[in-house]
């Protein structure tokens, strides 16, 4: 199977990777209350295409090869360690005082580090290649701050960047906080920056109050130019990706930009969709070349598909494992793995752990749990197959199934290779069918039934084959 491997970025020769882990440290801010989301999870873990916003940004970060990364998240960071485990550091802020007074609280974890890459958590379309040149411009410069700004036709809510007659800035405004001609700039800060500790840390300590009582980040920017200090920018032409996300809206609005560059890294990578409007594939997600994907489908979670498979149209695919040339057509598949060349659908559901293996059918309205299905097996029309092992070959006519639950307990099924279960056989499990053999038409089938033999009726009994002799006399 040939699969791509996702990359958003190629790093550059200018790369800062392979600097000492104590030169480059990242802090991530997400202790806000995030108030304007109306939700009881805090803002950055709200996804965007299937990855909490928080986990975007420090892939972002790890992209550019910085590891060390501390995450300043509330007194309840419970929901945090769960989303990212021992992956970074962590530092609390106790009450949400304001970026500036966040920042700082990274400071016991990150105390040697000699500069500081600081992000919040809710900006999860940031670039890679943004971060890199900021850094560079950062180390290149030796200024004490350096700032991500981009131009806004939109500057509402961000931080204005005010710059002096010579084209240095001079400080970052909050919008609140503006006059009339502060709030006329269009050049906003994106809220990504790179600052030299300890001055970073000294300067925090010294911050006064903004008039809404926060300690501001931001104001770092003239605590530094009015020492006289130099501040160095870079500038994003790609202003999406400076969008912070503190609503439901911009929620919406960063996942349609995110979906439309995961479509675009596949389609450049040999993936067709006639119609990228309808078609939702989370980042976790990898696709293999000449693959197509039709409209209405999903595909989710921790999957890969092969290539030259067909997908949809009305499909979704979660945390699956596709192989080459699979046909799924309005079809469910979760948790499960389809070797090369399975067909399933339409409106079939495959769940729970199921394997299907190469050159298996399954047709209309089948449902398949918890089950092995051997190569080549044939389960179309209205079948379920529960807890069951399938081998090779095997023949499940329309309406037969596997009555694997007794009220309180599962059971499970065997299907020797070459079996021919007929239609509307109710299989009762526990139960196994040996190769070859075949069950009747209607078969309750409650024992088990050796191989090459066949078994009618309710309950199912080996049939007996009169002779024609017999049939004369009667
Ligand atoms: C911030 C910037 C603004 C910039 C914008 C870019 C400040 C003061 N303003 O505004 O200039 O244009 O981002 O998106 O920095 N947080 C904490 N603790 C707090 C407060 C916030 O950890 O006490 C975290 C939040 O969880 C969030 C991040 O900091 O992830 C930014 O806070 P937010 O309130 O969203 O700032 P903005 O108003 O968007
Ligand atoms: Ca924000």
């Amino acid at each position: 199977m040939t699969l791509f491997k996702f990359l958003w970025y190629t790093p550059c020769e200018l790369s800062i990777k392979g600097k000492s882990p104590q030169d480059y440290a990242a802090v991530v801010l997400a202790a806000g209350m995030g108030a304007r989301m109306n939700s009881s999870t805090p803002k950055s873990l709200h996804r965007v295409c299937g990855i909490e916003m928080l986990l975007h940004v420090i892939d972002a970060i790890q992209d550019i090869g910085i590891g060390r990364i501390a995450v300043v998240v509330p007194q309840d960071s419970h929901p945090f360690r769960s989303a990212l485990g021992d992956s970074v550091l962590y530092a609390t802020q106790a009450e949400p005082l304001g970026t500036g007074h966040a920042l700082l609280q990274a400071r016991s974890v990150l105390d040697d580090a000699r500069n500081i890459l600081v992000l919040y958590g809710d900006t999860p379309l940031i670039l890679p290649a943004t971060l890199d040149r900021l850094a560079l411009r950062h180390s290149s410069t030796g200024a004490h701050a350096t700032v991500v700004t981009s131009h806004s036709a939109e500057p509402q809510g961000m931080g204005r960047v005010v710059r002096d007659g010579g084209g240095e800035i001079t400080a970052i405004i909050e919008e609140r906080d503006a006059d009339a001609d502060t709030l006329a700039i269009c050049e906003v800060n994106s809220g990504f920056y790179c600052f030299r500790a300890p001055w970073v840390w000294q300067n925090l300590e010294r911050l006064t109050p903004a008039p809404n009582g926060e300690l501001l980040l931001t104001d770092l920017i003239r605590a530094a130019t009015s020492s006289g200090l130099k501040v160095s920018s870079i500038t994003s032409d790609d202003h999406e990706e400076s969008m912070g996300v503190n609503n439901r809206i911009q929620l919406a609005k960063a996942d349609a930009v995110m979906r439309r560059r995961i479509l675009e890294h596949w389609m450049l990578n040999g993936v067709t969709m006639p119609d990228t409007s309808s078609v939702y594939i989370d980042r976790t997600v990898a696709l293999g070349k000449d693959t197509t994907i039709l409209p209405n489908t999903h595909i989710l979670g921790q999957t890969t598909v092969g290539a030259a498979c067909t997908i949809g149209p009305n499909a979704i695919i979660e945390n699956s494992t596709i192989g080459d040339e699979c046909e799924v057509i309005s079809s469910v598949i979760r948790d499960s793995t389809l070797d090369s060349s399975v067909d399933v659908g339409p409106f079939s559901h495959i769940r729970d752990g199921s394997h299907i293996e190469s050159g298996v059918h399954i047709g209309t309205s089948a449902e398949v749990k918890n089950s092995r299905l051997g190569r080549g097996t044939k389960m179309g029309h209205f079948s379920y197959m529960g807890d069951a092992t399938l081998g090779s070959d095997v023949n499940i006519g329309a309406g037969a199934i596997t009555c694997n639950f007794d009220g309180v307990s599962k059971h499970e099924t065997v299907i020797g290779k070459d079996a021919f279960i007929g239609s509307d056989t109710m299989l009762v499990a526990p139960v196994a069918i040996g190769e070859g053999a075949a069950t009747g038409a209607g078969a309750v089938v409650t024992k088990d039934v050796p191989a090459g033999s066949t078994v009618v009726g309710v309950p199912a009994r080996n049939r007996v084959v009169q002779s024609e002799e017999e049939d004369r006399d009667t």
